[in-house]
């Protein structure tokens, strides 16, 4: 039989991940009743999971699931098509009106994934005589956007606002937009808000801010006043569910609707996820919701005091020896996923440690001393 140029290009593809110990596949993780998401069988080992983004266990949240399971009954399974073509369930506008309001913003548009919100705010606002400037740590989502966005795009050094300025000092594009994450995802450090603020309204720039990971901050609620912006959100993380959205002023929000193609030619997110996502909300915004931050808080500073989010990376540079690591951990039932480039630049491999409200302090402590052991000053 003749082996197709395909099956050949796929076959030399593969061997060169392998041969870069570079090849992934997902393996399986199936909680258990009543971890809260954190424990459960891992390729059937018992372990306690600190990989998951859902930072306050919100994904069991009883009237999380409740809600979940009150929209599956009463809308069904999905929506059906895009919410232009076929309209929006009630649960859609519920969720908006009120991600808006937790926002502090006129209104927000839901997407199905953080991905689609990224990839649609940055192509709907980019163009052929605009300057997107771009932090070289962002999001996988910002990156592909920056390319959607048919725009000149201009990376700066991570966190070099200086290096920000001149790049908006010297543009003479008819409009400018600077696009970063608020918490980056693998690094776990913050974007200086009130920096980027400060250029972008000195600039007349878009300031796009993706807080996918903000469960514990920044807020940047004040230091946007004045500044013409869009705040990306997800509701896969801190909300437990499956989603995206784009908070903003009306104006804005509005032409993401007609604009955004990752809204547009996309069916609407599910009855049931969108249901749980506002159910999420509703308990993050209650004294309940104050209690499981303050918890999330208690067990990032119990882990790593320096920490400023939930996500503590444990830097190991080469890739095999960040694989090495997370294997030792995983013999000791714990599951902390190594990150390899093309997620993280070369050479820098890590362990990526995300934290959760629903982690008990013995849990915490048990990682800590596994982290003493494998990588004794990791800390
Ligand atoms: C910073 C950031 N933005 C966007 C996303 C995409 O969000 P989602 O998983 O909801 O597609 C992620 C997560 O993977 C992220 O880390």
């Amino acid at each position: 039989v003749r082996v197709s140029g395909w099956q050949a290009w796929a076959d030399a593809t593969a061997c060169r991940l392998h041969g870069a110990q570079r090849w992934r596949a997902p393996r399986a993780f199936a909680p258990d009743r009543d971890g809260g998401g954190v424990t459960g069988a891992y390729d059937g080992r018992p372990v306690t999971s600190f990989a998951s983004n859902d930072y306050l266990g919100l994904t069991h949240h009883p009237a999380v699931v409740a809600a979940a399971h009150d929209a599956l009954d009463r809308d069904g399974a999905g929506s059906g098509s895009a919410r232009l073509i076929v309209g929006a369930r009630a649960v859609h506008d519920d969720l908006e009106r009120e991600l808006a309001a937790w926002k502090h913003e006129e209104a927000a548009v839901v997407f199905p994934t953080g991905f689609a919100a990224n990839i649609g705010a940055l192509s709907a606002f980019g163009g052929h005589d605009v300057l997107v400037c771009s932090d070289e740590l962002n999001h996988a989502s910002i990156i592909d956007g920056c390319r959607l966005a048919h725009s000149d795009v201009a990376v700066y050094r991570h966190r070099d606002y200086d290096e920000l300025a001149t790049l908006l000092d010297r543009s003479s594009a008819a409009r400018r937009m600077v696009v970063s994450d608020s918490v980056f995802s693998m690094d776990g450090d913050l974007a200086d808000i009130e920096a980027l603020a400060k250029l972008c309204r000195a600039h007349d720039a878009l300031l796009v801010l993706d807080e996918a990971h903000a469960v514990l901050g920044p807020d940047p609620t004040v230091a946007l006043d004045g500044v013409a912006h869009l705040r990306v959100g997800t509701l896969s993380k801190t909300l437990g569910a499956l989603g995206g959205f784009v908070a903003g002023p009306r104006a804005f929000t509005d032409l993401l609707v007609n604009l955004a193609r990752s809204y547009i030619f996309t069916t609407a997110p599910t009855p049931a996820d969108t249901a749980a996502a506002l159910a999420a909300l509703r308990v993050l915004r209650s004294s309940e919701g104050d209690a499981l931050v303050e918890r999330l808080a208690g067990n990032v500073a119990r882990l790593a005091p320096h920490a400023t989010s939930p996500i503590v990376p444990v830097l190991c540079g080469d890739d095999g020896v960040a694989l090495d690591t997370a294997a030792a951990l995983l013999d000791r039932g714990l599951l902390v996923p190594a990150i390899r480039p093309p997620t993280v630049p070369r050479g820098t491999a890590r362990l990526r440690i995300a934290c959760s409200a629903a982690h008990t302090e013995t849990q915490i402590d048990a990682l800590r001393s596994a982290l003493d052991d494998a990588r004794p000053g990791w800390c």
